[in-house]
């Protein structure tokens, strides 16, 4: 199943590390090379001897133990397809989310630029530390949460490792499930920024996560992905930074004509200041001063209509397919349906901001999608990496 596929196993310092030898043992079984590196605290859990026979290769843990030409953490970046840390302790992953290479391990997750599962087990309240799920939260990794239960250190909880067996399948789909692969997929993300004056602007609570979450998802399932963002976001793939809608309508359009898909994820303004003062406005005697806004173009809108002028109905190609997203605070499928009709969009992904639990600024995500034809999908509440794959699930069958 993995034969042709190297595997950088990654071991850091918890009682789980004994569990990984098993791990090592399915991948060579599915013929995957493995290759394992260990902090310096894992080897106090598992042995060097152990690690080595079951991968079949020598297990390296220090920095400056360099074998040949290359420097070490930049040859295991750069033998693998996918790295798997497991188990990630609270350590590890914070030291990683921060950017820091003090050892072997960490090291090599800086420079790696392929898929990483990161797999945590800890204590309960250092899982429930908001400092670790801050940290956990600036990964761009594919986290497979622990499992809740009796755990070593005595206490029941959530930090078990999940099991092996999980680890080991989202490895063989994040390497051999790439249902995009082949396609342009472009995403925007966050909420524009409407300038005012040099110092002040108009904005909305859009994250951006939906729309990063459905970006790291496409790439993972092999699609090549242009993000077109008003966020600072750091990946692998193209990302584009642009402020004001219309930034955002000249960067989409240049896009529109080589992409596959487009999906609008961004929360546009519909108005910006009709004069962006040059100066920073000064305060005046008057109670109340008034801005006028005028009406920024609708990019969705704009773009349906030029697929629709450039291919007579008759000839209507599935591609590009647009998909639009829709928040709204009440009335929310009654608004959606009145939406796609209105802007000509292939889906529209309908989100009720209301809700405290899901949309804007959280991590997790409850959305219902509706199809050009009528058709209409539930999706319950997950977070937004699982979102964005049944999104990518529905609209690509
Ligand atoms: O019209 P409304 O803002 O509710 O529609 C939301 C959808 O339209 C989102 O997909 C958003 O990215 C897009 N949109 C746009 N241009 C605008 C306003 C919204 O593309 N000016």
């Amino acid at each position: 199943m993995l034969s042709g596929k190297t595997i950088l196993v990654g071991i850091t310092g918890g009682i789980a590390a004994y569990k990984i030898c098993g791990l090592i043992r399915m991948y060579k079984r599915a013929n995957a090379n493995v290759l394992v590196v260990c902090t310096p605290n894992a080897m106090n859990f598992v042995t060097r001897l152990t690690l080595q026979n079951l991968s079949q290769n020598e297990v390296a843990v220090e920095e400056f133990d360099v074998k040949d030409f290359k420097p070490e953490h930049i040859s295991y970046a750069d033998q693998a397809d996918i790295m798997v840390i497991a188990p990630a302790t609270a350590n590890t992953i914070s030291k990683i989310a921060q950017g820091i290479c003090d050892n072997l391990l960490t090291s090599i997750a800086c420079a790696f630029t392929k898929p990483v599962i990161v797999a945590p087990a800890m204590n309960c309240n250092m899982w429930e530390n908001p400092i670790l799920q801050e940290n956990l939260n600036k990964l761009h990794y594919e986290i497979l949460e622990p499992d809740s239960g009796y755990l070593a250190c005595g206490y029941e909880g959530k930090g078990r490792l999940c099991s092996i067996e999980k680890i080991f399948d989202k490895t063989v789909e994040l390497l051999t499930y790439k249902p995009l692969s082949g396609k342009k997929i472009v995403i925007t993300s966050g909420g524009t920024i409407e300038d005012i004056d040099p110092v002040r602007y108009i904005s909305n609570y859009s994250s951006g996560k939906m729309g990063l979450a459905l970006a790291d998802t496409a790439k993972n399932l092999g699609a090549e992905v242009t993000l077109i963002t008003t966020k600072n976001v750091s990946r692998k793939y193209n990302v584009i930074k642009v402020k004001s809608a219309l930034d955002m309508k000249s960067a989409v359009e240049k896009e529109f004509e080589n992409s596959d898909c487009i999906i609008m994820a961004a929360a546009v303004a519909d108005y910006r200041v009709k004069e962006i003062s040059p100066q920073k406005m000064k305060k005046t005697s008057e109670d109340e001063v008034t801005l006028t806004l005028v009406k920024n173009p609708d990019i969705l809108k704009n773009l349906c209509s030029k697929k629709k002028k450039s291919c007579p109905p008759a000839l209507l190609p599935s591609e590009p397919l647009i998909v639009g997203f829709c928040a709204e605070s009440e009335n929310l499928i009654e608004n959606a349906k009145e939406k796609i009709r209105k802007k000509g969009c292939d889906f529209l992904i309908a989100n009720d901001i209301s809700r405290k639990d899901i949309g804007f600024s959280s991590d997790y995500n409850e959305v219902t999608i509706l199809d050009k034809n009528g058709g209409m999908k539930k999706l319950e509440r997950a977070d937004k990496m699982t979102i964005a794959k049944q999104i990518f699930k529905e609209i690509y069958g």
